[in-house]
């Protein structure tokens, strides 16, 4: 299947990704779509008409309009779970298309669920529920991985839509995390957000019940201040915390894919019900244009093949998403679980191995910040980078315009200095002009070449408003099943994370002392004697 391609990679290998611009005028036009004012650029690629039409026959190849709609439907589609993934149940607000699992219609109960969560958040934003103190002041939310990230990225991302109490989220088992974030907190003020699909997550169920012993010291009620939100609501139940204040969610959501059902319950009491829906409608904008448009103009689609184009054809190990939007600071944070924990796999759906690279390492940081930290590599280091621009035409801050002009100049500064790059002859005359000559050029001149061809992508929107934040996760994870569907995958279940937390439950015993270490590997031995011979982190 790939081999059409990879033999298109050759004949394209050392050709400049400028030269295509030369070549073809309308090269930025025709290698770019838009979705409801999102725009995506793949321009700055090696992609030309014939690679984007093998890249496009594995979508037809993979059948991905059936998986699709399989997906969408709510057919069985992670298969070694035997659930659906209905992610996109959560943001259908207009009912389109049958949803139904095991013959039942979902979308009820979706509703049903959203307008307790409305009622809620609603209650802690007016002040109607109150801690013993008084009005809710603080949400801490505890949670991890599916349960944190995406809450917790949202609520950053959508900082200038905050207008309820304040949001603290905690997520790692390590005690500074709780410990930090409850200092300086007030217990009779503060609500416990609990957030675990499973409720028996060790970081967080760990992490909660420190948080109520707090509370109880500190004259809260955690039966008043704590909800939760999880598919065990028994477990909530007598981990003491009323039905009442239980969002449950069924089995076919995926934590990675979560934020957009009771998970975003937090986002909705910082940014309020109407923009969560507005977020929620974003979603749905996109799934109507992946579900509609055709894969030519189709967003995720196009993201997805561009993405394997560099991963799987080319080889490229690694890709940088670098949000020049501070709000999106924890984008790649999440991102890396979205599009890791699906696709970072090596059996295919029918359990044999799958040949070649799949999911590929997805790294970044915040520009302008990342220019000043690992840029250097991308510039000039062996290794091909692919990166992934996103920015916005404005920001929040009308008063601080020139530093958006500058936040944008650098953004396509980036893109096009990777592109172009700065050969050996212009560094000389450069130089020159600067008054370096002889031996000493020569040397130095080399050090300033940049080698360029480096490709990339640009997400460009209007402003990240709620709508534009929902259209872009929405974009992403449905990159991520494009992507699964066409390397043969199951994008939804997440075996590769259960070995290390078996581990860990079985070496507690001998951290306690209550195990002999004889067994143990030398290494994991010799590392737990260090350890456990320095309570005090002195020797
Ligand atoms: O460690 C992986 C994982 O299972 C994720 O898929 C999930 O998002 C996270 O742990 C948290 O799980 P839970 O919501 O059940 O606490």
């Amino acid at each position: 299947m790939w081999e059409e391609l990879q033999a298109l990679q050759g004949r394209a290998q050392g050709r400049r990704i400028a030269s295509l611009f030369e070549l073809d005028p309308e090269r930025a036009a025709r290698f770019c779509a838009e979705s409801d004012g999102l725009r995506l650029d793949y321009s700055k690629t090696q992609i030309d008409d014939e690679i984007r039409a093998g890249l496009i026959a594995l979508c037809d190849r993979r059948d991905l309009a059936a998986r699709r709609e399989a997906m969408f439907s709510g057919e069985k589609v992670n298969e070694t779970e035997g659930r659906a993934a209905l992610h996109t149940a959560l943001r259908n607000l207009d009912g389109d298309g049958a949803v139904e699992v095991e013959g039942c219609d979902v979308l009820p109960k979706v509703r049903e669920c959203l307008s307790r969560m409305r009622e809620f958040a609603a209650q802690v934003r007016d002040g109607t529920l109150t801690g013993t103190g008084g009005r809710i002041t603080d949400v801490v939310s505890i949670g991890i991985g599916g349960s944190d990230l995406g809450p917790a990225m949202a609520t950053l991302a959508l900082a200038p839509y905050h207008d309820g109490p304040r949001l603290h989220y905690v997520s790692n088992v390590d005690g500074a995390h709780i410990f930090d974030t409850l200092k300086g907190l007030d217990p009779t003020t503060t609500l416990v957000n609990v957030a675990s699909k499973t409720f028996t997550t060790l970081e967080t169920m760990t992490n909660a019940r420190t948080a109520r012993a707090w509370m109880k010291r500190g004259g809260g009620d955690p039966a008043r201040q704590f909800s939760a939100i999880s598919t065990a609501s028994e477990r909530a139940g007598a981990f003491g915390i009323p039905p009442r204040r239980v969002f449950g969610f069924a089995d076919w959501v995926g934590g990675r894919f979560s934020v957009w059902g009771p998970i975003g319950l937090p986002l909705m009491i910082a940014i309020g019900p109407e923009a969560f829906e507005d977020f929620l409608r974003g979603g749905q904008a996109m799934d109507r244009h992946f579900r509609s448009a055709p894969w030519q103009r189709n967003l995720p689609v196009l993201l997805a093949l561009t993405g394997l184009w560099h991963s799987r054809v080319c080889g490229y190990p690694t890709r940088a998403v670098l949000p020049y939007d501070q709000r999106l600071a924890r984008l790649p944070a999440y991102l890396q679980q979205l599009e890791m924990e699906s696709n970072g796999k090596s059996v295919g759906m029918d359990g044999d191995p799958l040949l070649g690279r799949t999911g590929p390492i997805v790294w970044g940081e915040a520009g302008t910040n990342a220019q000043h930290a690992f840029f250097q590599l991308l510039h000039q280091g062996s290794d091909v980078v692919p990166c992934e621009f996103l920015i916005a035409a404005q920001g929040h801050e009308p008063e601080l315009a020139h530093h958006h002009r500058l936040l944008v100049a650098n953004c396509l500064a980036q893109s096009k200095a990777l592109m172009l790059g700065r050969s050996l002859d212009k560094a000389r005359q450069m130089m020159m002009a600067e008054g370096w000559q002889g031996e000493e050029l020569e040397r130095q001149a080399r050090h300033r070449v940049f080698p360029g061809n480096r490709p990339s992508v640009t997400l460009a929107y209007a402003k990240l408003t709620p709508f534009v934040l929902g259209q872009i996760i929405a974009l992403y994870e449905h990159r991520v099943f494009t992507e699964g569907v066409i390397l043969g995958l199951n994008s939804f279940d997440q075996f590769g994370v259960e070995l290390g937390k078996e581990m860990a439950t079985s070496l507690g015993p001998h951290l306690d002392g209550t195990a002999p270490c004889d067994g143990l590997d030398g290494s994991t031995a010799a590392l737990l004697a260090f350890l456990r011979g320095r309570p005090d982190g002195q020797g």
